[in-house]
C-alpha cells in the first residue's frame, strides 16, 4: 500500500512541478523596450526541418540524437536541410512552404559566457501561432498566440560556450484559438519577429508604466517594477530635456509607484513630441522615448489633449504589399505608415492583431494614433474552458508591450463577434473590465457588425456597447448589402445616442485597372468602388455623433478565401491601393474627404 501511495505522491508532485514550470514559462509577460537592453540578436539564418506531417514530435527532434553504434541511424537532421531567415514568416520564403499550415522546426546555435552576477533571457517578438522552445534538448516553455512577445529565463539552463535553441513553430488553426478557424487574412506562420538574448543584472528593471494620468495634461501616474534579489532600491526617473528628476524607492516586492507633474509639450499628430526618459535603479538603467498626451471620451466627442478630434483612420493588415509577406521591420512599417499619411490619416487601425512593435513605435514617431487590437475575430469559442484565459493573456501581453506608447489611443478587444454566441457577452465584458483595470487611460472598444439595415434605416445595438467607449461598427453598404434608398436619407437608430460613433470598416472591392460595366459589382471596376465611397461619404453626414471613419483598407492583401481568379487571385481587393501601390479611383475620394475634414 505504501509503495502505491509513494508512487502516487511522486507522480502528483512531478505533475505539479511540470504545470508550474509551464505556467510560469507561459505566464511570464515579456520585459518591454528590448531595444534599450543589453541584447544579442539571434536574427538571421536558422536551420529548419519542414514537418507538415508532425513527425518531429514523436521523433523528438529537439534531442538531436546522434548514432552511437555502427548500426545506428537517425531519421532526422537539421544538417543538410534548408535555412530560413528570422524574423520572417516561413510561407513566403520557400515555394514549398507557400500554403503550409503546420510545423516548422527552427534551430540556432549561440555561444554564451554568462557571468555569475548576470541573468539571461530568451526573448521572442512573436511566433505564429504555437511555439515550443527547447534549449540544449530541454523544453524551456511554450507560448500560444501569434502576435505578442514572450520570453523565458535561461540563466540556470544556458551552458558556457555552445548552446542550441530549437523552436517548434506551428500555425495550424485552432478551434479554441484566437483567432479561431476562420479569418480573412493570410495565415503567415513561423518566427515572424525578432529573437534576442537579453542579459541583465541580477536585479533589473523588469517593467514600468509612465503615462499621463487619465484626464490630466501634466500629471504622470505610473510605476517601476524591479525583478531580482535586491527589490528595494532607489529609483530615479529623469527627463534631461526638461531638466527634471523624480526620485522614489521600490518596496520589498520591487514595486515603486510614480506620481509627478511637469509642463510637457503634449504629443499630437501635428506635433508628435516624445521625450528621452531615463528610468534608473541602483543596478539598471533603461531609456525610452515617451510622449505625453490625453485621450478621452467626453459626451459624444473624442478629445485629444482636451480638444475634440475627428479620427481620420484607415485599416492596415501586417503585410508588406510588395513582397506578399508578413511585415515586421522598420522599413515595412514605413511603407504602410507613409501610405496612411499620404491618404490624410491621423490614426491607423492595426487589424486584427497586435502588429510588430516597430509599427507601433514608427506610427507614434510619425504622428499617427494607433488602434491596437487582439484577434478576437468573428467565430470564437467563448464557452470553451480555455478561451477566457487565452483572452486575458493576449490582452495583457498587448497592453504590457505597448502601455508606454502614447500613440496607442485605443485597445480593441473584439471584432465582429456575435451576441448569441454562448458566453460571448460574459467573457468579453469581463475582459473589458480587466483591461480597464490594467489601463484606464485609453479608450477600450468592441467592433460590431450585427447592426440591422432595413428600409434605409440602421439599427445599431449590442450589449457590448455598454462597455465600449465608442460605438464602433463595420458596415459594407454598397458592397455586401445594396443600398435601400438615397445614402443622404439614411436613418440611424443608434442605441447609446450619447456615445461617439466610429465607422471602423466600410468599402468594397476593385481590381486596379479592371474594365467593365461600372454599375455592376461583378467586374471589380474601380468606378464601382469609387461610387461606394462617394455614397458612403454622403451617408456619413446622416450619422449622429460621428467621431471618425476608417475605410477597409489601405492595401489589397492576401487572403485564401478570395478565389475569383479573374479579379482576386487570393487577394482581398478592398484596398484603396493595389498591392503594387497603385492608387485606385476611390483613393482620391477618400483623400479629398480627409483633407476637407
Ligand atoms: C469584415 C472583417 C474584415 C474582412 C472584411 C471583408 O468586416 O472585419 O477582417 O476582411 O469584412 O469582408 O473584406
Amino acid at each position: 500500500m505504501n509503495k502505491l501511495r509513494n508512487t502516487f505522491l511522486t507522480g502528483y508532485v512531478t505533475l505539479f512541478l511540470i504545470v508550474l514550470n509551464t505556467c510560469y514559462a507561459i505566464g511570464q509577460t515579456a520585459m518591454i523596450n528590448t531595444q534599450s537592453r543589453n541584447t544579442k540578436s539571434l536574427n538571421g539564418d536558422w536551420q529548419v526541418i519542414i514537418d507538415p506531417g508532425g513527425g518531429g514530435d514523436w521523433r523528438q527532434v529537439w534531442l538531436e540524437k546522434k548514432p552511437q553504434k555502427k548500426t545506428d541511424f537517425i531519421e532526422y537532421s537539421f544538417d543538410g536541410g534548408p535555412m530560413l531567415k528570422v524574423p520572417g514568416d516561413f510561407n513566403s520564403q520557400r515555394c514549398e512552404l507557400t500554403y503550409v499550415e503546420g510545423t516548422v522546426w527552427y534551430k540556432k546555435q549561440f555561444k554564451s559566457t554568462l557571468k555569475s552576477n548576470k541573468r539571461l533571457f530568451l526573448h521572442f517578438g512573436a511566433v505564429n501561432y504555437l511555439a515550443e522552445v527547447y534549449l540544449n534538448g530541454e523544453k524551456i516553455g511554450s507560448h500560444e498566440g501569434g502576435f505578442t512577445p514572450f520570453q523565458f529565463e535561461i540563466t540556470n539552463k544556458v551552458k558556457e560556450g555552445e548552446n542550441t535553441v530549437i523552436v517548434k513553430a506551428n500555425n495550424n488553426r485552432m478551434g479554441n484559438g484566437l483567432p479561431g478557424y476562420g479569418f480573412d487574412w493570410f495565415n503567415y506562420g513561423g518566427i515572424t519577429r525578432e529573437v534576442d538574448l537579453i542579459e541583465t543584472n541580477n536585479t533589473y528593471i523588469y517593467d514600468y508604466s509612465i503615462q499621463l494620468k487619465k484626464g490630466s495634461l501634466n500629471e504622470v501616474l505610473g510605476w517601476v517594477h524591479l525583478d531580482g534579489t535586491q527589490p528595494e532600491q532607489n529609483i530615479e526617473i529623469n527627463i534631461p530635456e526638461l531638466n527634471f528628476k523624480y526620485k522614489t524607492r521600490s518596496d520589498e516586492t520591487g514595486l515603486a509607484k510614480i506620481d509627478f507633474s511637469s509642463a510637457f509639450e503634449l504629443w499630437s499628430p501635428e506635433n508628435p513630441k516624445r521625450y528621452k526618459v531615463n528610468i534608473e535603479s541602483e543596478t539598471d538603467i533603461v531609456t525610452d522615448n515617451i510622449g505625453f498626451r490625453s485621450i478621452e471620451v467626453m459626451g459624444n466627442k473624442v478629445l485629444l489633449n482636451g480638444s475634440p478630434i475627428f479620427l481620420k483612420a484607415v485599416n492596415i493588415h501586417e503585410e508588406n504589399p510588395y513582397k506578399g509577406s508578413r511585415a515586421y521591420s522598420i522599413d515595412d512599417a514605413k511603407i504602410l505608415l507613409n501610405a496612411a499619411k499620404e491618404l490624410g490619416c491621423n490614426l491607423v487601425r492595426l487589424a486584427h492583431y497586435p502588429h510588430a512593435e516597430n509599427m507601433v513605435r514608427e506610427a507614434e514617431k510619425m504622428g499617427l494614433m494607433v488602434w491596437d487590437e487582439i484577434p478576437v475575430y468573428q467565430h470564437i469559442q467563448f464557452a470553451d474552458s480555455l478561451v477566457p484565459q487565452k483572452l486575458e493573456t493576449m490582452m495583457r501581453e498587448m497592453v504590457s508591450r505597448d502601455k508606454n506608447r502614447c500613440g496607442v489611443v485605443i485597445w480593441s478587444l473584439s471584432n465582429e463577434t456575435y451576441p448569441g454566441t454562448p458566453n460571448r457577452n460574459e467573457a468579453l465584458i469581463e475582459l473589458t473590465q480587466k483591461c480597464r483595470a490594467l489601463d484606464s487611460t485609453r479608450l477600450i472598444v468592441h467592433v460590431i457588425n450585427t447592426q440591422g439595415y432595413n428600409n434605409n434605416t440602421f439599427k445599431v445595438w449590442d450589449p457590448l456597447y455598454n462597455y465600449s467607449d465608442l460605438v464602433a461598427l463595420n458596415e459594407y453598404i454598397g458592397w455586401y448589402i445594396p443600398w435601400q434608398g438615397n445614402p443622404s436619407e439614411t436613418q440611424w437608430n443608434v442605441e447609446f445616442p450619447d456615445k461617439p460613433v466610429f465607422i471602423s470598416e466600410f468599402g468594397g472591392e476593385a481590381l486596379y485597372g479592371s474594365k467593365g460595366p461600372t454599375d455592376e459589382a461583378a467586374y471589380w471596376t474601380e468606378e464601382y468602388q469609387e461610387n461606394i465611397y462617394k455614397d458612403q461619404i454622403e451617408m456619413f453626414n446622416t450619422i449622429p455623433n460621428l467621431s471618425g471613419v476608417c475605410p477597409w483598407l489601405l492595401f489589397d492583401y492576401r487572403s485564401l478565401g478570395r478565389m475569383n481568379q479573374l479579379y482576386q487571385n487570393g487577394y482581398n481587393r478592398k484596398g484603396l491601393l493595389s498591392e503594387n501601390g497603385e492608387k485606385k479611383k476611390a483613393w482620391y475620394v477618400m483623400n479629398e474627404y480627409f483633407n476637407e475634414k
